[in-house]
């Protein structure tokens, strides 16, 4: 047998998972990204903070050009993305991304929500993807539900569905997008498990989320954004303890004695 010792987490050197260049995005008059320079690492866990409008949700957007950009430059895995075509829908297979609202067909079971993009897209056998699947669902905790619809289960099994579709893909890197805000408080506990789980396996992600518990504890930096420009960029322990801007120290203060 192969060894089977997994990866280690958490960031490995080399070609940046994503690497955004120069990056920058009007609507109309508005510049909600100012020459935005990122990169990921493969392995590596970034928690996007930020005030509401300051460009977070159009930068997860930018990573997989769900929205074009005006200029600058998105690689994954070393490679620019396309502007369109079939190269682009390539690519953007290779990022997943989860939402605030959970997006499932609401005519089609579990277990087709999550088979439907790999048979379509990928091209995969109805029983290769349906297999895998159910290894997915089971590791979000949801095994049992394969044959229900998605308004048979509550918004936090659904969005555990949603990042099990996402994960179907075999993408390179996960975006999430808030994706606890639109859950009832009890529900959030168990959809910031599973992601802490996939940290904790080694995937690359990008986390927009005011779980500032998952932020601490799983982040390995975080990001802070304030009208569409990165104004800090480090790790939890020196973002929480020790921000270094004004618009950081307001952020904290209202979110932490909220
Ligand atoms: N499709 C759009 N058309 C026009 N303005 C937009 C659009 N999407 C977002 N914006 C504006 O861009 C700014 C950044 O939005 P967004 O990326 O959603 O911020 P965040 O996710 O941090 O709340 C906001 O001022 C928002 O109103
Ligand atoms: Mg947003």
């Amino acid at each position: 047998m192969a060894d089977q010792t997994p990866a280690p987490s958490g960031p490995s050197s080399g070609t940046p998972m994503v690497r955004m260049t120069g990056v920058n995005k009007h609507f109309g008059d508005l510049h909600v990204l100012r020459d935005i320079d990122l990169e990921v690492a493969r392995g590596e866990v970034v928690v996007v903070l930020g005030p509401s409008g300051s460009g977070k949700s159009t930068l997860c957007r930018a990573i997989n050009r769900l929205e074009p950009v005006d200029g600058g430059t998105v690689e994954i895995d070393g490679t620019p993305l396309p502007a369109e075509g079939r190269d682009l829908a390539k690519l953007r297979s290779d990022v997943g991304m989860v939402f605030q609202q959970f997006n499932l067909f609401a005519h089609m079971t579990i277990l087709d929500n999550v088979t439907l993009a790999p048979t379509r897209v990928r091209g995969k056998s109805k029983s290769e993807a349906q297999e895998r699947a159910r290894t997915l669902l089971d590791r979000v905790g949801i095994g049992n539900q394969s044959d229900k619809y998605p308004a048979q289960l509550s918004g936090g099994q659904q969005q555990r569905v949603a990042i099990a579709r996402a994960l179907a893909m075999e993408p390179k890197v996960m975006l999430f997008d808030e994706p606890t805000s639109a859950l009832d408080p009890e529900m959030v506990g168990e959809v910031v498990e599973v992601m802490s789980g996939l940290a904790k396996d080694g995937m690359t992600m990008v986390v927009v989320t005011h779980e500032m518990g998952f932020a601490r504890r799983t982040a390995h930096r975080v990001v802070f954004m304030a009208d569409g420009e990165i104004v800090e960029d480090t790790t939890p322990d020196s973002f929480f303890s020790r921000p270094a801007t004004e618009r950081a120290r307001d952020f904290l203060g209202k979110i932490l004695t909220h």
